[in-house]
């Protein structure tokens, strides 16, 4: 396996069933690990705002008997007096993981090269692998297995969480289909690539009903992520509307089908209500699992 984790394109499909098996071991058995990363610290570089991210990985790192830095580049020289390799080759003297929350992914990619210890992307404007990594956990615990299921992605497909969703899929062999509407499909070089690593199938269409058809999950995320300028809410809400998942929109989908977020999330957006209050909802099984699999992930990584 790689020293860090840029995409999931890093991992293969072997790596990433064994970082979910020990996700879901470390999950079962938490105190056999409360030492597993004594006296290790991850230092946290973040340019973005987090709940999930932060608090997951720092809650992580103490679990594990570690330690986690927060490290706000809006107070640091990084970008500013301090190159980002000098950053990550100074940090890399004092401590032993690093994850960053950055705008640019070629920024995040920077620190994987010059940094002498793993480095992984906590999101970046391209890709969240950490979020793809925690749903296929949730996935394989509500649905048993994940090869041969169909993932439905409906909303903004160019879009950090939707390039990784297609990299996940495509490495575990289960069907996405992503509805979005014209000028917002996910980039071509990653469906390319997921097209290249798949066996199983891959769609991109702006009919949101034949995105969603017989899916067993159906996945949305923000049409206002982080790094969209606020004053794109009134035409997004337009050029979205069509591919809200609502009450109507899940009846297309299998009966017992799943529906995913990964936060934040907002009612009246990109789904309803209903929908993300409702019986099929696992958004917040899907938050859990950030902590347990990326306290495999730092594990595996420092192993
Ligand atoms: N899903 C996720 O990464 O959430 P945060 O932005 O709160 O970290
Ligand atoms: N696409 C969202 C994901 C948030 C976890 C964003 O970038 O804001």
């Amino acid at each position: 396996m790689k020293e860090y984790l840029r995409d999931l394109t890093d991992l293969s499909k072997e790596d990433i069933l064994k970082i979910l098996d020990l996700a879901d071991e470390m999950k079962k058995n938490p105190d056999k690990y409360t030492n597993a990363l004594l006296g290790k610290t991850l230092l946290m570089i973040f340019e973005k705002p987090s709940l999930r991210t932060r608090v997951s990985f720092e809650v992580g790192m103490t679990q594990l008997g570690g330690h986690a830095i927060y490290y706000d580049i809006a107070t640091s020289p990084m970008g500013k007096k301090e190159s980002i390799s000098d950053t990550v080759k100074t940090a890399s003297r004092y401590v032993n993981i690093i994850m960053a929350r950055l705008f640019k992914h070629e920024h995040l990619t920077e620190m994987a090269e010059h940094a002498t210890i793993p480095v992984i992307n906590a999101l970046t404007d391209f890709s969240h692998p950490c979020q793809v990594l925690a749903d296929l956990q949730t996935i394989r615990e509500k649905k048993g297995t994940l090869k041969g299921l169909k993932l439905a992605y409906l909303g903004d497909g160019h879009n950090n969480v939707t390039h990784s969703l297609l990299y996940g899929c495509a490495l575990v062999g289960m069907d996405i289909s992503i509805g979005s509407p014209e000028g917002h499909a996910p980039m071509e070089s990653v469906v390319n690539k997921a097209e290249e690593l798949a066996s199983s199938d891959i769609v991109v269409t702006n009919d949101p009903i034949e995105a969603i058809k017989d899916a067993d999950i159906v996945y949305t995320d923000s049409w206002m992520s982080y790094h969209i300028a606020a004053d794109k809410k009134e035409e997004r809400i337009k050029v979205f509307t069509p591919y809200q998942v609502n009450k109507d929109l899940m009846k297309h989908a299998k009966k017992d089908a799943i529906f995913m977020n990964c936060l934040p999330a907002m009612r009246g957006m990109e789904q309803t209500k209903e929908v993300i209050d409702g019986p099929q909802s696992v958004v917040f099984n899907e938050a859990e699992n950030r902590l347990h699999t990326q306290k495999a992930l730092i594990l595996t990584l420092l192993s």
